[in-house]
This record gives structure tokens, C-alpha cells and sequence, in this order.
């Protein structure tokens, strides 16, 4: 038995951490995950998930109350995509289910997707998040992909992305990061989230925005879910996947939701069930204390305002590295641009390093990527920036 089985490839990403674990030097940095450190290079739990923990902390939860608690939360995460008042939560307009986080989210609405249009595919932007393309494969669902990052201006291909969506077949499912790009840190503004979805309308195109770090790009929750909302003012049916790993924290808790806006509340419980059914072959029921922290941190006016701070606080300091991080590399007389460090968001600054280049990195200054260049901007911190941009200088001077 089994002797067919061949070592997996490694993931680019995880990898990355396997690779900084195993060097025994001390001093070295993890710019691999993006997952949230701050300025001591310490992993962060909110003060906000803190509070609801020892809020939720007597709470009994009850055989009956497993269901409403999460059907709660879908309502709670689609308020937060969609918007408080939106219409698709006052029409009931939407069906969703807890999901293991972004990944679970993906691939659920993967497998449904293939369940009910076995024979489409799924644009990818490029480049995307390398797990985008395993999730779709291990679906069995086609993947294409549409241009969207401009290597020499390290900023959004904006035409050829326009093009490629014309150029799709009427009704393609798109998959979309609706802020805080995850390599690129390149986002479409107002203007052109509003041609996207002109355009969407006319292809009878499907989006699916995979949201995995709303409040990273801006600060503000509200203003990074703009893509989202300019869709459903235009009258799109959507599909949403949600987590919470980044904006509050919760990696480790693997709490997310998928959700999808539908016409009616008819439409809704029929995608619910469907939904409900691929869960229940899979993992058949989602563990309920997430739900019930996102919800109580969402539902409690302290706790979502101290949230939306903290958000703040992550998003300053983020940009507050990318400032030092280009005002060093520019005092060192480098002969490239640097404007890019700053004008990208999120978490990631995608630097253009060269596979190289960030091999140098590793061999030499024991600064670990992902191989495509890829910087996790949590892992800079004020002790390491300097070292940092020295050690980017070295590897990129002429
Ligand atoms: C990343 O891109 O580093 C994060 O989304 C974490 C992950 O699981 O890949």
C-alpha cells in the first residue's frame, strides 16, 4: 500500500516559514505569512477579542441556540461586505454559511460552483494568492486568468485588465481581491471598480470577491468594502468570501464566512441548503465560538468601535514600515525608484525582487520571502527595517 505516493511540492508560502524555522542563526526575518506582528515582532491578540472572550465567557451554548448563533454570523459578516443597511440583508437576499476561514470560504463556493456549473471556469487575477489556484484545481473547477499587475510600473495593468474581462465569455466567473491584493498590494480605485462593474454588467459576468483582509488597505472597514457595494448599487448577484484571521486576528481560530447575494429570499434558501449539504459531506458543522466572538465584538457598539481602532492601529504601523522602509532605501543613493514601497497597501509590498535576488536574501542576510518577491510588511518592524533596506540595497545595487 501507498508506495505510489511521492513527496508533495512544497506550498510557496508555508514553506517559507518551514525554510526560517530550520536556520539556526539568530538573527533573521520572516517576511513570508502575512500574518499581523507588531513593532516587537510578537504575534497580536486584540484587546477587543480579549474583552468578548470573557463577554461570551459564561454564555451556555445550547443545542437550540447552535443554529441561530450561526445564522447570526452570516448576517453579521454579509452587514459588514454589504453594508448596515444594505437591502440584501433587510430582503433576506442572501445565503451563507460559516466557513474555515478565507481558504474554507474558497473552497466551498469552489465546489458549489462546480456542483452548478460544472462545465465554467474561474478567472484568477495575476498574479493572486498562490492557494487560489490549488483550491479551484482540487475542486475541479478550470481556472483562467486575467492580467492585472504591471511589472514595470508596479502598479494595476488597468487596460489589459479591462480587456481581459471584455474578452472572457458573457457569464465568467471573476474572482477579485476587493482590497489589499494579496501579492501585489495593488488595488483598482473608485473610478475603475465602478468601469469592472459596467463592464460585468454587460458580460452577465459572475464576481466573487474574496475579502481577506477588509479594514488592511485603508484602516477603515467600511471604505475597503467600496468595491462590494459599487457592485450591488450596479444590481449584481454576488459571491463573497470572508475572514477574519487578519482584520481581528484570529488565525488560528479559522473563522470566515462565504455568502452569496441572490434575487430573492426564495433563491437564498435554496443556495443555503445546497451550501448547508456540501458542508455537511465535508466537516459537517462549524465549531460555534468564533461566530460567536466575531458576532458579539460586531453587535456590541464599544467593542466594534475599540475594533475599528485597533484595525487603525495594524494599518499605521503597516504603513509607517513601508515610509522608513523607502526613506532608507532612497538615502542609500539607490539608482531604482522606491515610490512603489509606499503606494501599494495591505500587507504586502510587492518589491519585484527577482527569485535571485531573494535567494541572496535568504543565503546571505537570512531574510526569508516567498519566492516571487513577495514581503510580508507584518514581519518589518523598527529594529529590523534598517537591516532590511541595507540588505535590499545590496542585492539590487548595480
Ligand atoms: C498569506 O498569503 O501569506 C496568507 O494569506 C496566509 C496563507 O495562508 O497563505
Amino acid at each position: 500500500w501507498w508506495d505510489h505516493v511521492q513527496q508533495a511540492p512544497k506550498d510557496p508560502i508555508t514553506s517559507v516559514t518551514q525554510a526560517f524555522l530550520s536556520d539556526p542563526t539568530p538573527f533573521k526575518l520572516n517576511l513570508g505569512v502575512g500574518a499581523y506582528r507588531d513593532d516587537k515582532g510578537k504575534p497580536v491578540t486584540l484587546e477587543c477579542v480579549r474583552r468578548a472572550t470573557e463577554k461570551i465567557s459564561d454564555c451556555e451554548i445550547l443545542e437550540s441556540t447552535k443554529a441561530t448563533t450561526k445564522s447570526k454570523f452570516v448576517q453579521d459578516c454579509v452587514k459588514l461586505a454589504c453594508g448596515n443597511d444594505s437591502s440584501v440583508v433587510r430582503e433576506g437576499r442572501f445565503a451563507g454559511v460559516p466557513a474555515l476561514s478565507g481558504t474554507g470560504a474558497c473552497r466551498l463556493f469552489a465546489e458549489f460552483q462546480r456542483r452548478f456549473y460544472p462545465d465554467s471556469q474561474m478567472f484568477l487575477p495575476m498574479p493572486t494568492w498562490s492557494n487560489h489556484h490549488d483550491i479551484w484545481r482540487d475542486s475541479q473547477v478550470c481556472t483562467g486568468t486575467y492580467r492585472y499587475y504591471n511589472p514595470y510600473s508596479k502598479g494595476l495593468r488597468f487596460q489589459a485588465l479591462v480587456n481581459d474581462i471584455k474578452n472572457a465569455p458573457d457569464r465568467s466567473f471573476f474572482l477579485f481581491h476587493p482590497c489589499a491584493h494579496n501579492p501585489t498590494g495593488v488595488d483598482p480605485n473608485y473610478e475603475q471598480w465602478k468601469e469592472i462593474s459596467h463592464i460585468f454588467k454587460i458580460k452577465n459576468h459572475f464576481p466573487f470577491f474574496d475579502m481577506a483582509y477588509q479594514g488592511i488597505a485603508s484602516g477603515d472597514v467600511e471604505r475597503d468594502a467600496t468595491a462590494i457595494r459599487i457592485f450591488l448599487e450596479d444590481g449584481h448577484l454576488l459571491g463573497c468570501a470572508q475572514s477574519f484571521s487578519k482584520n481581528m486576528g484570529l488565525y488560528e481560530h479559522r473563522v470566515g464566512c462565504v455568502s452569496i447575494v441572490s434575487r430573492d429570499d426564495k433563491q437564498a434558501t435554496a443556495i443555503k441548503s445546497q451550501l448547508q449539504r456540501i458542508v455537511r459531506a465535508m466537516y459537517s458543522s462549524f465549531p460555534v465560538h468564533g461566530p460567536l466572538l466575531v458576532s458579539t465584538i460586531l453587535n456590541d457598539a464599544d467593542l466594534k468601535a475599540l475594533w475599528e481602532e485597533e484595525v487603525k492601529v495594524m494599518v499605521d504601523r503597516l504603513i509607517s514600515m513601508r515610509v522608513t522602509l523607502r526613506q532608507t532605501l532612497e538615502e542609500l543613493n539607490s539608482s531604482s525608484s522606491w515610490e512603489h514601497v509606499t503606494k501599494q497597501v495591505g500587507m504586502f509590498y510587492f518589491s519585484g525582487l527577482s527569485p535571485e535576488e531573494v535567494n541572496q536574501l535568504q543565503r546571505d542576510f537570512h531574510i526569508y520571502m516567498t519566492n516571487d518577491g513577495r514581503i510580508s510588511m507584518a514581519g518589518v518592524t523598527s529594529s529590523n527595517v534598517d537591516y532590511l533596506a541595507n540588505a535590499i540595497h545590496e542585492v539590487t545595487k548595480e
